[in-house]
């Protein structure tokens, strides 16, 4: 048998930090296969994820998945040369079940281990089968448990420039999804019905007089409820409450990443996380006086890809210690 340090770079990455099981493969000319189970459906009826549910799913799905991925790119365990695995931040349950067996198939294939932070995870996805930029950039970070806006000096060295003082933007689309009873995860369903609005519901932009990029989008989720109960009569009401919510989250981001661009100088912004997904914030952000980046519609939401391609940037790290870290800033991250 090969030694791992003379086999081919074969990266396998495992996500496991929230609802989605992901696993993929990245070898040196790029991504070379992905395979996702996302829990959805097993969360639904709570309308949000149920961490301990999450956690058995992975569990459930994991071995089926990396046998599925391997069986169909015609390799076996062996040719893998680093395991890559979310280390955090993310549900403490749902964490363990990746680490653990990603501890476990290192240990048995005798290759190395690499635990990677899922944030930075999601800021380097747009560039998996380009290369890393050598120019500083500027993120937004928009996924169910984070919001910030980020300063990327170079690779593994982050500066918050915004964050969020309490609720995730997702947590904004899925809370209001949840009070008008449309179900998990909301962001999908919102700018679906968004679409159909026919008269404009006037909702708060959050923290907008206040001179940094800042953000904060509880109070903007309570008078959402407040305006939808007031008026739960009146027809086409998700509609229009759904395309109002939109509205007041992509004009308030517009106008917190104009204030980070003016603070940085910025040339360049990427979009990632789950809510890069949503057309109309992208179009928003076309007003924005910079290049911008995001992910491949597919990798917006949690992946392994994205896993494997930061495992792969960062094969030559020292082991993870601890095995995982469920709360994990990404402005304490260094290169290597
Ligand atoms: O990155 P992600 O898959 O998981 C976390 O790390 O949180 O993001 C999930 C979030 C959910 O809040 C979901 O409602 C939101 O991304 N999302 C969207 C869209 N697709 C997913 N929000 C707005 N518009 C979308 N099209
Ligand atoms: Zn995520």
């Amino acid at each position: 048998m090969l030694s791992h340090n003379k086999k081919p770079n074969l990266i396998l990455g495992i996500e496991t930090s929230c609802d989605e099981t992901a696993l993929a493969l990245y070898q040196d000319s790029g991504l070379l296969d992905d395979i996702v189970y996302s829990q959805i459906e097993d969360h639904q009826q709570y309308g949000g994820v149920v961490p301990e549910l999450a956690a058995r799913e992975h569990l459930g799905k994991i071995d089926i998945l990396l046998a599925e991925l391997l069986n169909r790119n015609n390799l076996t365990p062996q040719h893998i040369s680093h395991v890559a695995y979310t280390k955090g931040p993310g549900l403490i349950g749902a964490l363990l079940v990746g680490a653990n067996y990603a501890l476990g198939l290192a240990k048995a294939l005798q290759c190395p281990l690499i635990g990677v932070n899922h944030l930075e995870a999601h800021i380097v996805t747009p560039f998996m089968n380009d290369t890393f930029p050598n120019k500083p950039f500027l993120t937004l970070l928009v996924s169910g448990g984070h919001s910030q806006i980020i300063y990327t000096h170079g690779f593994g060295e982050y500066e918050i420039i915004g964050e969020s003082v309490d609720d995730a933007v997702g947590e904004a689309f899925d809370k209001t999804a949840k009070i008008m009873g449309l179900g998990y995860p909301g962001g999908p369903v919102i700018e679906k019905l968004a679409k159909q609005s026919t008269s404009s519901i006037d909702l708060p932009r959050p923290m907008l007089h206040s001179q940094s990029a800042m953000l904060s989008f509880s109070g903007l989720k309570t008078a959402t409820r407040l305006a939808y109960e007031k008026q739960k009569d009146k027809p086409n009401i998700k509609a229009d409450i759904a395309f109002g919510l939109q509205q007041s989250i992509c004009e308030t981001l517009v106008h917190k990443l104009k204030f980070a661009i003016k603070k940085t100088n910025a040339k360049h912004l990427v979009v990632s996380g789950g809510v890069s997904a949503n057309q109309a914030l992208r179009k928003a952000l076309e007003t924005l006086p910079v290049e911008l980046s995001f992910p491949a519609m597919k990798y917006c939401t949690d992946n392994g890809a994205m896993v494997a391609y930061l495992g792969y940037l960062r094969r030559n790290d020292p082991p993870p210690s601890p095995k995982i870290q469920s709360r994990w800033r990404i402005d304490t991250l260094t290169k290597n």
